[in-house]
């Protein structure tokens, strides 16, 4: 239909030039306008990342060093000696660097878990440190304990012109409800953590806490909570949390919601239930520009999205929702808007060990939304291939830096998932999507996403460089 209405424009307006209307000049035009399509393609294609480096949003001299593509040279491990019997009892099998990863006994564990005694604390004279993220390592609040905000969110106080960080505050032992249970952390409630340079962060306490006796309670700690985020309705003056709920077995599915009057809480949990009918698990919600919020959320055993609006309280979801990514089997999603366009990354479902991120995008929020690819840049193949051997959980603009964003991500720990570690890295919107997936007229719709992988990285503009 599209491509008959373009066809229809050309010949009329040749016709209008005076010159005569014929069929072999306009199918060559059209060959050559074809062969242009594809060489531009292919340089597109070809020229990334450097591209990207070079024409990104990197005007700015100061995002220019986050988004150097820094390698990474991690080598397995020498083979450990197997006793002869078990090597018979098992044949031997290549072991990746993923199963090294998920190995606690693994001789190089020490680059994926840095000891305490390499952890970040924003409260020592760090020096040349000072404001500096080390993706990994453990991250001291201001009391000196490392920070508990899993699967979280920030959220800013415009009022209060204050950075806040919820998250799940999982320092309790990890265990096996079951043989085949998941590896889990009893409820503890939700941590929240407040800064106003992003970098040190003071433990405001739990704000959401679980019930200890009432075993019927959503909270009880049994249960599962994951995944709060939280925004404020301009309408009602409240903070309002969103959150997963689930039973141990994950077959209860639901969305929890609760209220506070302050960021700090304490929140009032309201109820839980499937938005929609539908089964929910790894969820988002997200606050647009016209103050309109969206539930989004793996669903149909994860092997889809729902997105959907809230109502104008944010205290529920209305009849209106779209299947989205239909079949792809995403998780974990994280959203964000630049220039119109909405964004969003998703991990694959693998449980706690970690794999490829996808970037997609969409014009508007009930999509439909396209895949893009791998946002991952740096490290090596596999870190790429691994989200840096994390998971995405959130997406933060930077204020000041149009296009710039904090990629916030989990890397999980299930043999101690009170140590997994935030990985925080810069994330740049700009420069051609790598999969040419949908043109108009030639030219790629969307922007590429890219997720720059440091060793040490910190904001731009802050201090001396
Ligand atoms: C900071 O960096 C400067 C120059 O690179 C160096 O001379 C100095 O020793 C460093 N200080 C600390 C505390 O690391
Ligand atoms: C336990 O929780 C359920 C569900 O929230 C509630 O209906 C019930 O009243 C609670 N029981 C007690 C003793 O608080
Ligand atoms: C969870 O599943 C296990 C094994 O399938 C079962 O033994 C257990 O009773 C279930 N627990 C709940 C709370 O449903």
């Amino acid at each position: 239909m599209r491509m008959r209405n373009k066809y229809r424009k050309s010949t009329t307006l040749r016709c209008n030039a005076g010159s005569r209307c014929s069929l072999p000049v306009l199918v060559w035009t059209l060959v050559g306008f074809l062969l242009m399509l594809h060489l531009y393609t292919l340089i597109s294609q070809n020229s990334i990342p450097n591209k990207d480096i070079r024409n990104g949003i990197s005007q700015n001299p100061l995002l220019r060093e986050l988004e150097e593509v820094e390698e990474e040279n991690l080598q397995m491990p020498p083979p450990r000696k197997r006793s002869p019997r078990a090597a018979k009892r098992k044949p031997k099998k290549a072991t990746t660097l993923i199963d090294e990863f998920l190995d606690e006994s693994s001789q190089i564990r020490h680059i994926f878990f840095p000891s305490i005694k390499m952890a970040v604390d924003p409260m020592k004279d760090a020096g040349n440190d000072s404001l500096y993220y080390y993706p990994g390592r453990i991250w001291l609040d201001t009391e000196g304990n490392p920070i508990q905000a899993h699967g979280g969110g920030i959220l800013y106080d415009e009022r209060s012109g204050t950075y806040y960080w919820y998250g799940e505050y999982k320092d309790g032992p990890t265990y096996h409800a079951h043989k085949k249970g998941a590896a889990r952390v009893d409820v503890i409630g939700v941590g929240c953590y407040s800064s106003k340079d992003l970098w040190t962060w003071k433990n405001e306490g739990i704000v959401l806490a679980a019930e200890e006796e009432n075993e019927t309670h959503d909270l009880h700690k049994s249960n599962v909570l994951e995944r709060p985020k939280v925004i404020y309705n301009d309408n009602t003056k409240k903070y309002v949390m969103w959150m997963h709920i689930d039973d141990t077995n994950y077959t209860k599915a639901s969305i929890g919601v609760a209220i506070s009057d302050s960021p700090t809480g304490p929140f009032d949990y309201l109820y839980s239930k499937r938005p929609h009918g539908f089964d929910s698990r790894d969820m988002t919600i997200f606050k647009d520009d016209d103050g309109v919020a969206y539930l989004i959320y793996s669903s149909e055993d994860n092997s889809e999205l729902h997105v959907g609006p809230l109502d104008r309280d944010y205290l529920n979801v209305t009849p209106v929702v779209r299947r989205i990514l239909v079949g792809q089997h995403r998780e974990a999603p994280a959203l964000f808007k630049h220039d119109g366009t909405y964004y969003m990354i998703t991990s694959g479902c693998t449980g706690w060990a970690p794999n490829e991120a996808l970037a997609h995008a969409a014009e508007s929020i009930m999509g439909p939304w396209e895949t893009m690819g791998n946002p991952c840049i740096g490290g090596n193949k596999i870190f790429r291939q691994t989200t840096f051997f994390a998971q995405s959980t959130f997406v933060l603009p930077l204020p000041g830096f149009k296009g710039s964003f904090i990629f916030m991500a989990d890397r999980w720990n299930p043999a101690d998932l009170r140590d997994s570690r935030y990985v925080w890295l810069p994330m740049t919107v700009g420069g051609a999507a790598d999969q040419p997936f949908d043109y108009s007229f030639g030219f790629p719709l969307w922007s590429r996403v890219s997720i720059y992988w440091h060793k040490r990285w910190r904001l731009p503009g802050r201090g001396s460089g």
